[in-house]
């Protein structure tokens, strides 16, 4: 089943809770929690008090895109905050099956992320271990940044690759999702999809109620 992400980096700070629950009862399923360290990408958001704070109003599944280097000296502490998912760069790993273990090892699901210039093939040795594929569809770092094209046939040679290996690994995309390029990525493959700008802005329900319309294909 596609699930809908929407990432709260694009929410209202100022009422960030109220948001959160807005796009929750309106039937998202994923939370996305971006989190930048100023390094790995050029900007910063958002850290542990604020996911605890959000972890107290919410159920949703908690998807913590960590746009830091280095991750593993914060996988614990992510995983104590609340996070479902914790995804890492591939880019920002030195020793990445040790990270992808220690968060298993935390209990929560793992992710690996991909830039969008980085290859598939750096997966190669990866994929078996991890339960999502996360494939920037803008290069990291800012809400609100185009789509770039090339990415819709990354997209579908992941899940010929993913398909040929007998696996059934999720595919999330995030950047530049709209409702008027979200079919593109699904019927490429993607079946998690993150969305910011394109959901909070304006009615936040209307926007999630038609993402849910075209992910569940009515
Ligand atoms: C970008 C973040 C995205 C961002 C998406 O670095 O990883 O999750 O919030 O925002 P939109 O949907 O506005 O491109
Ligand atoms: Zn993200």
């Amino acid at each position: 089943m596609n699930k809908l992400a929407p990432s709260i980096l694009a929410a209202d700070f100022a009422a960030l809770g109220e948001d959160v629950k807005r796009v929750e009862n309106a039937g998202a399923q994923y939370l996305h929690i971006d989190v930048m360290d100023g390094m790995f990408v050029p900007s910063l958001s958002l850290g542990f008090p604020v996911i605890e704070s959000i972890r107290r109003n919410s159920v949703m599944v908690f998807d913590v895109h960590l746009m830091i280097c280095d991750p593993d000296r914060y996988i614990q502490a992510f995983a104590d905050a609340g996070a479902d998912i914790i995804t890492v760069h591939a880019e920002a790993c030195t020793h990445l099956n040790r990270t992808i273990a220690a968060i298993k090892e935390a209990g929560v699901k793992a992710g690996v992320a991909l830039n969008p210039a980085t290859p598939l093939s750096v997966l190669d040795y990866i994929l078996e271990d991890v339960d999502m594929v996360l494939l920037m569809t803008v290069n990291p770092g800012f809400g609100g940044q185009k789509y770039i094209e090339s990415c819709t046939e990354k997209i579908s040679r992941l899940r010929s690759m993913i398909q040929e290996r007998g696996l059934e690994t999720d595919i999330e995309v995030d950047g530049g999702i709209k409702l008027n390029n979200v079919q593109k990525v699904l019927d490429a493959g993607a079946n998690v999809i993150v969305a910011g700008s394109a959901v909070f802005s304006g009615d936040r329900e209307k926007n999630v109620e038609e993402f849910l319309k075209i992910l569940n294909g009515k």
